[in-house]
Order: C-alpha cells, then structure tokens, then sequence
C-alpha cells in the first residue's frame, strides 16, 4: 500500500513508518517537528515538513491509506489551552478527512487513545465502557472518534481507531525523546544514566496492590504492529474502535523494580504526593483486538525497560 502518515517524525510514528516500509510498503511521512525529529524519519520514506492542513497538497489517487499519529497530546496543556487541542487536534483532522474524501483517499488508521474513557473506575476498560473524558485532549480525540464514525457511514471510509494508554519501549534506536518528560520510564533511566538525582513516586495510597499508581503499558512495537494490523482490517463503511491493552497492568513500584532490574543500578526513589488528576488504575482489555485483529501485546514491561535503555546508551 501507499501510505501517509502524519506524525511521522514523533516516536511512535517513526515505528510505524519502520514497521511499514519493512514489509514493503510506500510511506510519506508528514511532520511539522514540533514535538518531532526528522533525524527520526527513516530515509526510505518521503519526507514532507509541514502541517496536518498540508494534506491536502499532498494526497493524491495514488494513496491507499492514511495514518494519522500527529496531534497534540499533552493532558495539563490540554486543561490550561484548550483551544490548541480543539485546532490541533479536532479542526486539523477534519481538514484531513476533507482532503481525504477530496484526493478518494477511503482508508484510515487512527492513533486514539485510552483517555477518551476518562476516569471510569472500572476493573479492565473495554469498548463498550462509557467514554467520558476528563480533559480536553480525550475530548478531542472522541470528537475525532465521532467524526470516523460518520464519514464511514456517510461516504464509505474504512477506519479504524485505536485507544491505548502508556507506550514505552523502543525500537532499534528510534525512541521516546520529549521536553519536558513527564513519563515514569525514562525519567526513571535519566536517573540510571545519572542525568538526574532520584526517582519520584507520585501517590503511595492508592487502593492498589502496593498503593502506587497501576498503568497498562504496551511496547512500540507491539504497537506499531497494532497499526499495520488495522491498517488491513479496515473495511468500507466501518468505523472500527480497538482498545490496546494488557488487561493487567503495572504499579509504579513494580516498573522501579524493572528498572533497577534491567540496568543494575539501585535507582533513588523519594515517594511524593499525588500527582493531581492522575487516576488510581487505568487497564484497557485487548479482546476485541485478539479476536478481530489477531492482535495481542508480545513484550513485557521488562522488555520495554531494556530496549529503552539500549536505545538511550
Ligand atoms: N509517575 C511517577 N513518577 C514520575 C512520572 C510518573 O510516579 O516521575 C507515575 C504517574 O503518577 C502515573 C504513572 O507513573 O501514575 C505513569 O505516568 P506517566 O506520566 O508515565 O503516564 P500517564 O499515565 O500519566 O499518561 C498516559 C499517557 C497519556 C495519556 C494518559 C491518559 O502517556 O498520553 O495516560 O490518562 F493521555
């Protein structure tokens, strides 16, 4: 197939573009570098600098499908600017489904997430559970969600949206690279790596196993996989909705361990107070996505840590 794919450059479109151009497909990647590195954009893809509202100058018949990663995905900028996640997120993509139905482009994959369900207390998140954001960027992502829903019952797109939590992992050198990072996995290497002092555990009384927080984490690749997998399941006329989870999920003391684990390195960890908003357990079920996919999550969180790791040394 030939594929675009927005948010090329970012750290799991570059996986996805790999993962594409390895099994023998055509990628364009389109990236505007904001949170993205175009030394991450693989030089067997064709490469385009610009934004999501761009598309259009690029998409033509020749395209079987788009990919759609690129978005803004912070949760607090979400809360303090809504309105860059309203343009970034829901008006940028619906300027991509126009130019989509314009160029007779009628398959997309498109990079959900989990937050769409908010904050549902339940044991494991399926599709059918309610979504009820809780802040701006699930919002958005759910809007877009709707929007997938009625272009493929109003024009007959095949799309396919994928809601899943917290990525980490790596692939080959293609890795995490945010400023500021906020995520548990590589701040807990940058102290390994001794960029930084100690460890913080934000919330040691949560109604958990070892009251830190449980997160579902999957690794890029299988991601990525998840991608390429749904990519080909599209059907005309389909909206399509996968959640991409473990069921089981891991508490922050638990991915310490891992860490310490993996490097040998007895990481500090100081135990602060909550982080505000963060929810106790956030566990998505992956049926849905094994028995129509064929898809389920290969690597541990014990994998994820040692190819993090060999990616940042
Ligand atoms: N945590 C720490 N110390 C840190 C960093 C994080 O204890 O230094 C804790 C957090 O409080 C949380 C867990 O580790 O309990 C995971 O935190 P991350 O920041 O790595 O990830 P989040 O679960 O907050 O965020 C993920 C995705 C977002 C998505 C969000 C939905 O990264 O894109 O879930 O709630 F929007």
């Amino acid at each position: 197939m030939k594929v675009l794919v927005t948010g090329g450059a970012g750290y799991i479109g570059s996986v996805v573009t790999d993962r594409l151009l390895a099994e023998g497909h055509t990628v364009e990647v389109l990236d505007n570098l904001t949170t993205g590195h175009q030394d991450s954009v693989l030089s067997g893809a064709t490469w385009h600098q610009g934004e999501i509202t761009e598309a259009g100058e690029i998409l033509d018949s020749s395209f079987d499908a788009v990919i759609h990663l690129a978005a803004k995905s912070l949760v607090g900028e979400s809360v303090t600017h809504p309105e860059r996640y309203w343009h970034g997120n829901i008006v940028a993509t619906l300027g991509l489904i126009d130019a989509m139905r314009s160029a007779g482009v009628r398959r997309m994959v498109f990079s959900s997430t989990a937050a769409v369900y908010g904050e549902p207390g339940v044991g494991q998140i399926t599709e059918d559970t309610p979504a009820m954001p809780t802040n701006p960027y699930g919002a958005s992502k759910l809007a877009i969600d709707h929007m997938l829903t009625a272009e493929a019952a109003a024009h007959g797109m095949a799309a396919v949206s994928l809601r899943y939590f917290n990525v980490a992992g790596a692939s080959g050198s293609l890795r995490e690279r945010h400023d500021p990072e906020t995520h548990l996995i590589p701040n807990l290497l940058k102290v390994a790596l001794g960029d930084a002092g100690e460890a913080k555990i934000f919330g040691t009384d949560y109604p958990t196993r070892d009251g830190t927080a449980i997160r579902d984490y999957i690794h890029v690749v299988d991601l990525a996989d998840a991608h390429l997998r749904a990519l080909k399941a599209a059907e005309p006329g389909n909206h399509a909705v996968y959640n991409l989870g473990t069921g089981t999920g891991t508490t922050v003391r638990e991915v310490i361990t891992a860490v310490r684990e993996v490097t040998g390195i007895d990481i500090p960890a100081v135990e602060h107070p909550r982080r505000p908003g963060d929810p106790a357990v956030l566990v998505a079920s992956g049926q849905r996505a094994l028995q129509e996919l064929g898809w389920a999550p290969q690597r541990s969180i014990t994998d994820m840590v040692a190819d993090a790791w060999a990616a940042l040394r």
